[in-house]
């Protein structure tokens, strides 16, 4: 009772501030401009919240991981970033390299606007890798006329393994907007892929309010044409941003090539929709002679779809790693604090551990896990002896790592799930999230609410809790909702506009059989990154305590569910910073 008696303030002040709050999820369509604060540059750059092992620049803005490749033996991973203050705008593509995907080293920006052809803009885009191995990039770059078009850079020379050097060859653009286009909504060009003597690739858009993935085809790459039809479209999801269309192996982990088709695969196909900023994604068939994507019956377009992340992820993009045969995930997740804060601490955005992603069994969604690189950060280990039967109000502190920094993998077992809660009907009209702000980690449960209390002061004045909570259905099946909540994350007031929700998705996984889930929490002073069972469930949160900083912050196990609830095995680990070299920005 003790874990309850300590939430009831906590709880208290964030109910009334969430009646002011709750219209306001913080979701704004494409990037805000603050013209006045685009081009302050960063003064001292403020170390509190800064993240040790996500990648983020020493200073400034940064957004959408753009053209990450694997080429002659290293990682590239390219970046939108604002080269003179810490909100969007003056967008280059900066560039760094890796050997791991862990330790970079920065490079001089590789994309910025020079030339007709994108002197107001250098925007999103993807790499492809052509025969002969020569990689090109497809990105969007704004003209005089601010139109949105496509076009194409290359090393400089190919011979440098770094590839420090971009051009951007005079006959660009490859492709402008046709004439009944809104050139204003027309970017973001995907990796190509090739099959029966075409390259594809696609270009997001929206027609009125239908969000569109334009197709285009080339025999050479220089030359695209527009197909007659749209790879894939869907009414009234708006601008879609972003989209990634890649090929997943029926059959096991291993990635395949994005222009692998046939029997053997299906199709992930991705869009950032803008008006939610959040990244959905169906699983579907490919019918590569007609080029039309269907999703299966099992995965719906929009806003009631899939997501890679139920959390603080947009705009991410994926690649193929053939030298581990792997495909790989990259999305950025944005601060939650405010403009004037972000110019004050002097940078803003980092991007999420890049994730290893497959088909899950099943075949119904894809099953995300970080890259297994990550563990070369471990250091310090603690294995939590199993603790059996948490009873309600119960919390278990894992003492003896940096908790402001660590990775934590826990499994809960469950005795049973025959008195767990009823599942409200009218919360089938709710998402996720809604239903996690009504059932918060302090309101008493059955089974559940159990988790971790990770950035935790040491009585728990702020804390993020990441946490599972079983409802039964009318059906007696069984929900699982995960939330991970950033409303109690920090003391600051509430009248400061700061975006705190209880992100939350539901985890399909049958526990009635399974009678245990696991958790991994990646955890990184303003950041928690996790993914429920074996990465079915993935959410980021962004969150900025006051008091659980650095030395300060706690971990803590907890039950506050009456159905007892076992830790199997927990084990945490300190994590060490990686090696970052040339962290000098200022090319
Ligand atoms: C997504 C996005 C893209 C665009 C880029 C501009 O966050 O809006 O659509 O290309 O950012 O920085």
């Amino acid at each position: 009772m003790d874990f309850v008696r300590k939430l009831v303030p906590v709880f208290l002040f964030v109910s009334c501030v969430l009646l002011v709050t709750i219209n306001d999820n913080g979701v704004e369509a494409s990037h805000r401009i603050y013209s006045r604060l685009q081009s302050v540059p960063a003064g001292e750059v403020k170390q509190l919240h800064r993240t040790a092992y996500h990648f983020q620049p020493p200073q400034h803005w940064i957004n959408d991981p753009n053209a990450p490749m694997f080429f002659n033996g290293l990682y590239h991973l390219f970046y939108q970033y604002n080269p003179k203050g810490s909100v969007w705008g003056n967008i280059v593509w900066a560039h760094s390299i890796s050997k791991d995907l862990i330790n970079w080293e920065a490079l001089p920006h590789a994309i910025f606007p020079s030339k007709p052809f994108d002197v107001n803009g250098t925007w999103s885009g993807s790499a492809t890798i052509l025969p002969g191995n020569r990689p090109v990039i497809l990105y969007t770059g704004l003209d005089n006329d601010k139109r949105q078009i496509q076009n194409y850079a290359v090393p400089a020379n190919i011979s440098d393994p770094y590839l420090r050097e971009w051009l951007k060859p005079d006959d660009n653009p490859l492709v402008l907007p046709s004439s009944d286009m809104n050139a204003s909504q027309f970017r973001d060009p995907t990796t190509a892929w090739w099959h029966g003597g075409h390259w594809r690739m696609l270009v997001g858009g929206k027609r009125k309010h239908r969000g569109m993935a334009w197709l285009y085809r080339s025999i050479n790459f220089n030359h695209w044409v527009k197909a007659k039809h749209a790879l894939h479209s869907a009414p009234q999801t708006g601008m879609w941003e972003c989209p990634d269309f890649f090929p997943v192996s029926l059959h096991g982990k291993n990635g395949v090539d994005t222009s692998k088709v046939g029997e053997d695969v299906k199709h992930v196909f991705k869009v950032s929709l803008d008006e939610t900023r959040y990244d959905y994604y169906t699983v579907g068939k490919y019918d590569h002679e007609g080029d039309i994507y269907l999703p299966d019956n099992t995965s719906v377009d929009g806003r009631a779809g899939l997501r890679f992340d139920y959390g603080n992820f947009y705009a991410s993009k994926t690649f193929f790693d053939p030298s581990k045969n792997r495909r790989i995930l990259w999305g950025w997740a944005n601060e939650s604090d405010t403009a004037d804060d972000d110019t004050a601490k002097g940078w803003a955005g980092i991007q999420a551990i890049p994730r290893e992603v497959w088909l899950s069994p099943d075949g119904k969604q894809v099953l995300q896990w970080p890259v297994a690189e990550l563990e070369t950060l471990r250091g310090q280990k603690v294995d939590l002896k199993s603790i059996q039967n948490m009873t309600p109000g119960k919390l278990v502190e894992v003492k003896g790592i940096t908790a402001a920094q660590a990775d934590v993998d826990v499994t809960f077992s469950l005795a049973s799930l025959e008195k767990a809660e009823e599942f409200d009907p009218n919360w089938e009209k709710l998402d996720a999230e809604s239903v996690c702000a009504i059932k918060r980690s302090h309101v008493q449960g059955v089974v559940g609410p159990f988790g971790l209390a990770t950035l935790a002061s040491q009585n728990l004045e702020e804390f993020t809790p990441v946490f599972f909570r079983v409802f039964k259905t009318k059906d007696n099946k069984h929900k699982v909702l995960m939330c991970s909540d950033a409303k109690g994350s920090t003391l600051r007031p509430f009248d400061i506009k700061q975006y705190r929700p209880s992100f939350a998705g539901y985890v399909d996984i049958d526990l009635a059989a399974e009678k245990k889930i696991s958790l991994r929490s990646l955890i990184d002073h303003s950041v928690v990154e996790s993914f429920a069972a074996g990465g079915k469930t993935c959410i980021l949160s962004r969150v900025y305590p006051t008091l659980a900083v650095n030395d300060a912050a706690h971990l803590f196990v907890f039950n506050n569910g009456t159905e007892p609830v076992s830790v199997q095995t927990l084990s945490a680990w300190s994590m060490s910073p990686p090696k970052l070299m040339n962290q000098n920005l200022n090319f």
